[in-house]
């Protein structure tokens, strides 16, 4: 039976590995060590895990910002894809946000990675015509 629940520490090593998995070109700040604790400081509530039997098998972190919601780390293990798993993470997700007041959710898909469209779509998601910047402040 698959589980939604929010990240544990046991966790890391699994959620390490699905992302290696799931994005593999990511930068290092994307990485477990650094975006867990990261994520953990704030709404930790928001990083969900979905599990089966113990494993992890999916993520995903969300935020709200009083303003907008984001979703982020959507992944599920390429061995449980297509079961509905991803599906059952972004309902959990859209929950917990519409609950601290999020009245609209956005995300981002890289433009290598048309494929996922279709399962966003497919979760009432449209495209929007925007242009999305981004800049890497900090060190
Ligand atoms: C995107 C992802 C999370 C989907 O997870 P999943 O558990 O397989 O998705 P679900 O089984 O819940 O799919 C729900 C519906 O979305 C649609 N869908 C799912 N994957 C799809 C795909 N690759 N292409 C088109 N439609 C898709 C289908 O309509 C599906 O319903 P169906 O299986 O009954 O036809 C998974 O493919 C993944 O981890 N991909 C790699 C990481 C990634 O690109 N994440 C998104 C970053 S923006």
């Amino acid at each position: 039976m698959i589980r939604v629940e929010a990240y544990r520490p046991e966790m890391e090593t699994q959620v390490d590995a699905l992302w290696r998995e799931a994005f593999p070109d990511d930068p290092p700040r994307n990485r477990a060590a650094v975006a867990i604790p990261a994520k953990l400081a704030f709404q930790p509530d928001l990083l969900l895990v979905a599990t089966e039997d113990g494993a992890v098998v999916g993520t995903v972190m969300a935020g709200y910002d009083g303003h907008r919601g984001w979703l982020y780390a959507v992944a599920v293990r390429r061995s449980h894809r297509r079961r509905g798993i991803g599906r059952t993470l972004i309902g959990e997700a859209e929950e917990r946000l519409a609950k601290i007041g999020c009245t609209k959710i956005n995300l981002q898909v890289r433009a290598t990675n048309e494929a996922v469209v279709g399962f966003y779509r497919d979760l009432g998601y449209a495209v929007e015509e925007r242009i999305s910047m981004g800049k890497a402040v900090g060190s």
